[in-house]
């Protein structure tokens, strides 16, 4: 591998245009997978993702066409892992930009693309799905023009058409790849420079980063430093993953491959550091931002006694997915459990998923909530990440309540326009711009740009925006910052005792509805008593809504009148049994059966 001419690409994508497909094809062309195995979608390796269709990690892989080496870095393609897709992106020199010729461009191939643009990425087009008879490539050709693609027969970003089912029209991307390939003479004069962009914990090899070389030569055996911590380490392993990790002893620019070094600590292998020849001075390479969690939600075992199995759980899923934060959090009825931030709600499932699926845990997860600010008169400001934090002082107006806001994007054909307007608006929305497309492909498109409250976001907006416009609707945002907020705790009382793992905080104009919705599908949970149970639901001492159940003596044995004793001891003995079965959450003298509780957890 190592004396090749080598060029990093990866493939970009709106959902579902075929990225992982034509990832196959070009490994199976040459000769990574075996081939005819079907849609085998090898970058999507972990079972989650395979699942639910999804690329989350990214990933690389090195193939050889033509005496070139081409390293393709896999991407996320949901809009909850832009940040995701802005460090894959950085390592790479070429995008291809995968567009389904039947679909057309979509509000995330914009997003994917202005990404890529801002790395100053080369971008070939990609029409895909030629072989499907509703195709319009003409179509579509000319709404990547309208973009500002120069895509012409000829032109600087010359469009390719291919079928990455059929495998039609693939070679001639590998053949544009060959061509954009860099040889290695210019490299041997440079300093070493290579951008670390993934790093998980392997429990046999250790901490193992995945770097693109920008300039010069990194070989086994070399003394290389961090340009972050300066710290100074020896490569111990170099290669590249084909698709399987093989050990080539050096990596030179524009390869991209894993790294061993003897890094103790994950901490060590900071993603978006710059790694260099221990003695030489070289300027950082452009790294990217820390990612910043947007949805936070809070996971308890089901069992309290299984804590600490959880907890270590956690731990080492969060080793590999660097973007999660982790910090423990107590709940009076939950017992003890962590607080975990998330990019986004989809990126929160794919957790649980993998906590569930890879590690057997039996967990609870609390409503998501974003991150609320707070600043207080002198200024100060903090984040708030859960409604236990949420200041009780606030009601004497001592401080100032703010909330995130996103840029949201939204593009659906002109019939769907009216509902569209109508679900931002129920979502405390403000339009910002409208704009018809009429293109120059004649399909009427609209683009609406909104300002949303991420807390709006994430709750299932995504669903109804699909459901309310049969599917053709596509969002996609980016933040926008903080603004100024009416925001509340809402809190739930069952007779007097507060049901920590259900209060959240929102905006004042969905309290009372939310209020009213959660006290009555608790009432429908609580077992009756032999006392009147209140369910109340509060904001401060207020109560805003209310349910009440009433008192009641369960006589299982009033249906037997007559009979013998042992009927009776029986009846008795099996209600026993079923009450020990039944594991129960405690609220004060009120126990509601586990399952139960967890629904009303889930319906929000
Ligand atoms: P994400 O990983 O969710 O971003 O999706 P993706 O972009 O990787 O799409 P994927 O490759 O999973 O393809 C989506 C669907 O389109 C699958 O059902 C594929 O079989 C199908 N598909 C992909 N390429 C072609 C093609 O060239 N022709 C046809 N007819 N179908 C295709």
């Amino acid at each position: 591998f190592d004396a090749l001419p080598a060029v990093s690409f990866s493939i970009i994508a709106h959902i579902d245009h075929g990225k992982s497909t034509l990832a196959d094809r070009l490994l199976e062309m040459t000769g990574c997978i075996p081939a005819g195995v079907g849609n085998r979608q090898v970058l999507d390796s972990l079972k989650v993702e395979r699942e639910r269709g999804i690329t989350v990690k990214s990933q690389a892989v090195s193939m050889r066409w033509q005496g070139t080496l081409l390293n393709l870095i896999d991407t996320p393609g949901h809009v909850d892992f832009a940040y995701e897709v802005s460090r894959s992106l950085s390592a790479c020199q070429v995008a291809l930009l995968v567009v389904d010729a039947a679909q057309g461009v979509q509000s995330q191939t914009l997003s994917v693309l202005r990404i890529a643009r801002a790395r100053n990425l080369r971008i070939i087009p990609v029409l895909n799905k030629i072989d499907l008879p509703a195709a319009q490539p003409d179509v579509v050709l000319a709404q990547l023009e309208d973009v500002g693609l120069d895509v012409g027969s000829g032109g600087r970003e010359e469009a390719i058409s291919v079928s990455a089912k059929t495998g039609q029209g693939v070679e001639e991307v590998l053949a544009r790849l060959v061509r954009g390939a860099r040889t290695h003479k210019e490299a041997r004069r440079q300093d070493m420079r290579a951008l670390v962009f993934d790093s998980w914990y392997d429990p046999y090899k250790g901490v193992v980063a995945l770097a693109s070389v920008y300039e010069g030569t990194l070989r086994k055996g070399d003394r290389i430093a961090s340009a972050a911590s300066g710290k100074t380490y020896e490569v111990l392993g170099i290669g590249v993953n084909s698709p399987e990790p093989v050990s080539t002893g050096v990596l030179r620019a524009g390869q991209v491959g894993w790294l061993m070094m003897n890094m103790k600590d994950m901490s060590e292998a900071a993603i978006g550091d710059t790694l260099h020849h221990a003695h030489t001075k070289v300027e950082p390479l452009e790294g990217f931002k820390p990612s910043v969690p947007m949805v936070y939600a809070a996971v308890y075992p089901l069992q309290a006694q299984d804590f600490p199995k959880l907890e270590d759980a956690i731990t080492r899923l969060a080793l590999n997915d660097r973007s999660v934060t982790v910090a423990r959090e107590s709940s009076a009825a939950l017992g003890q459990g962590c607080r975990l931030g998330f990019l986004g709600t989809l990126h929160l499932d794919v957790f649980r998923q993998r906590l569930e699926d890879e590690y057997g845990q039996s967990i609870l997860v609390t409503a998501p909530t974003v991150p609320f600010r707070v600043t207080a008169q002198d200024g100060t400001e903090r984040t708030i990440a859960s409604p236990a934090e949420f200041p009780a002082e606030l009601r004497a107006g001592h401080a100032e309540l703010a909330e995130p806001v996103v840029r949201g994007t939204l593009m659906c054909p002109e019939e769907y326009v009216g509902s569209m307007m109508e679900l931002c608006a129920e979502h405390r929305g403000e339009d910002l711009s409208i704009e018809f497309d009429e293109g120059k492909s004649g399909k009427r498109q609209v683009r609406m740009v909104y300002r949303l409250p991420l807390a709006e976001v994430v709750t299932d907006f995504f669903g109804k925006l699909k459901s309310r416009s049969s599917g053709f609707a596509a969002f996609e945002y980016e933040d926008d910052g903080y603004t100024a907020s009416d925001l509340v705790k809402l809190s739930f009382l069952i007779s007097g005792t507060p049901v920590d793992a259900l209060a959240v905080v929102l905006h004042r104009s969905k309290a009372v509805a939310t209020g009213r919705a959660m006290a009555r599908k608790l009432r429908d949970v609580v077992p009756r008593q032999q006392f009147e149970v209140a369910i109340q639901a509060v904001i401060g001492n207020k109560v805003i809504a209310r349910e009440s159940l009433k008192a009641f003596r369960k006589d299982v044995t009033a249906g037997l009148y007559g009979g013998d004793y042992t009927r009776k001891a029986k009846q008795l003995g099996k209600q026993k049994e079923g009450k020990k079965r039944l594991r129960a959450v405690s609220f004060g003298r009120v126990q509601i059966p586990q399952e139960a509780f967890l629904s009303v957890l889930n319906s929000r």
